[in-house]
């Protein structure tokens, strides 16, 4: 390995068996190896390949971000360069300590008090008792478990046991940190914390492997991406690039599938429940009245929901959901019910238009459900997912999550009753 590397992976391959036997009998012959052995780069029955030829070189100091669709191969190749697994053919090669974010708390011991297992969790990473007693506090403090630091384990939340899990990782000193997703849990403002101590870390000499769904955290925190496929690697470069292209396929993927979808008029939802309203278009335009399929942060979006009601409907209302592509969230803002209260739709054709004004989201791509629902307990009338809407980046500039409501709502005539103040509340849009 050249003086300055962290990782050097060279024509890794890992095979796995689909079914749960073949997993045990190949786990056997691993094991016992020698005359058993069989050639590596053949697959039996049942078996696939996971990675395949996986090539890269991760030097002091560098961060590398793994993108790709669910099971491309990402934690597999992770588990492999922190020593968990071993490969089917080909080499790994690290230098200096690693601590690996796979399973926070995995190795926790739900009997021992938290402040037990912070001794038990951090010797497995590599730390001498007396380093263990200098962090220990620092551990703790990040960690936020308060007096609770003396309960036993089993008593934690999964929040408190991920963020013990995190605090002890990031406090070994590590030379590499190899990060799953964890960024993706715990409340808003510890993944802002996480985040910000992976990036001190970094600045601090240490290389870093990230697995994330969010194009923030990548972006963040990586220089270099690479993006998987299959256990193959599709795309490798700097990170932004590397993102465009994951979320050009993903984009080509998402339309593809909303495009073979059921037309909104026969949409399975509508037909169960007896067609009382169907949905007959979904449009996004911009304020001149254009079709768009992209916007920048900040441009108004009107989305303009065009019905058949086949009977009067009381108490209905109309919602709107933003769902990015790539990243686990839901956003949705809108329900002309908080606005306005119910909507009355009278049987016949309307048209209704929502603007968003302005949309301010993270750049990415959205898909667009829009539902219209029946009173208090939203009974779901109808729905339609078969938009999408790409929010650019513009350059040079850092664009925040929020959102802004509809402030206009064009319900072309449709009459309005005012909501039950007893009502529950909407939830607000979920915050990254
Ligand atoms: N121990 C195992 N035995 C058999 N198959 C496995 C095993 N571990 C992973 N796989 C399979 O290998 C493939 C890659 O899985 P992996 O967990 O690496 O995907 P991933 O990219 O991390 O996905 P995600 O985004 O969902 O976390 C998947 O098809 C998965 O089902
Ligand atoms: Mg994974």
């Amino acid at each position: 390995m050249s003086d300055n590397a962290v990782v050097r992976v060279n024509g890794l391959n890992k095979k796995f068996n689909r079914d749960l036997k073949g997993s045990f009998t190949s786990g056997i012959r691993t094991l016992i190896g020698g005359a058993f052995k069989e050639n590596p780069s053949k697959l039996k029955a049942g078996e696939f390949w996971a990675l395949r030829n996986i090539n890269l070189e991760l030097r002091k100091g560098e961060s590398l971000g793994l993108v790709g669709v669910n099971g491309s191969g990402k934690t597999t190749l992770l588990r492999l360069i922190a020593g968990v697994i071993n490969p089917t053919s080909g080499t790994i090669e690290t230098r200096g300590k690693i601590a690996p974010m796979l399973a926070l708390g995995a190795g926790f011991e739900p009997s021992l008090s938290g402040s037990q297992n912070v001794y038990l969790n951090m010797s497995l990473l590599g730390m001498t008792t007396d380093e263990i007693r200098s962090s220990y506090d620092a551990v703790v403090d990040f960690a936020e478990i308060g007096e609770s630091i003396d309960a036993p384990l089993g008593t934690y939340s999964t929040g408190m046991r991920m963020r013990l899990g995190f605090a002890c990782a990031v406090h070994t000193d590590p030379q590499l940190l190899i990060v799953d997703e964890v960024l993706a849990v715990g409340d808003a403002s510890f993944r802002v914390k996480c985040r910000n101590k992976i990036n001190d870390i970094r600045k601090g000499g240490a290389s870093l492997i990230l697995v994330s769904h969010s194009r923030l955290s990548i972006e963040y925190l990586t220089d270099r991406a690479i993006y998987l496929q299959k256990g193959q690697v599709l795309a490798e470069g700097d990170s932004k690039s590397v993102l465009d292209a994951y979320e050009a396929d993903q984009t080509r993927a998402t339309r593809e599938k909303l495009n073979s979808r059921d037309k909104p008029s026969t949409s399975a939802t509508s037909i169960e429940t007896g067609k009382k309203i169907t949905i007959d278009h979904v449009r996004l335009l911009d304020n001149a009245g254009h079709e768009i399929e992209q916007i920048f942060p900040g441009e108004d979006l009107t989305v303009e929901v065009a019905v058949t009601a086949h009977e009067d409907l009381d108490e209905c209302a109309f919602n709107v959901m933003f769902k990015p592509v790539v990243e686990p969230v839901v956003y949705h803002p809108s329900s002309t019910r908080d606005e306005l209260g119910w909507v009355q739709i009278t049987k016949g054709r309307h048209t209704v238009r929502m603007k968003f004004d302005p949309v301010i989201y993270l750049p990415g791509l959205y898909s667009i459900r829009v539902n219209i629902s029946q009173g208090s307990m939203m009974d779901i009338l109808c729905h339609v997912e078969e938009k999408s809407v790409r929010v650019l980046r513009p350059e040079g500039k850092i664009i925040r999550s929020h959102y802004i409501p509809p402030l206009h709502i064009d319900l072309a005539g449709l009459a309005v009753t005012a909501p039950d103040p007893e009502d529950v509340d909407f939830e607000g849009a979920e915050d990254l």
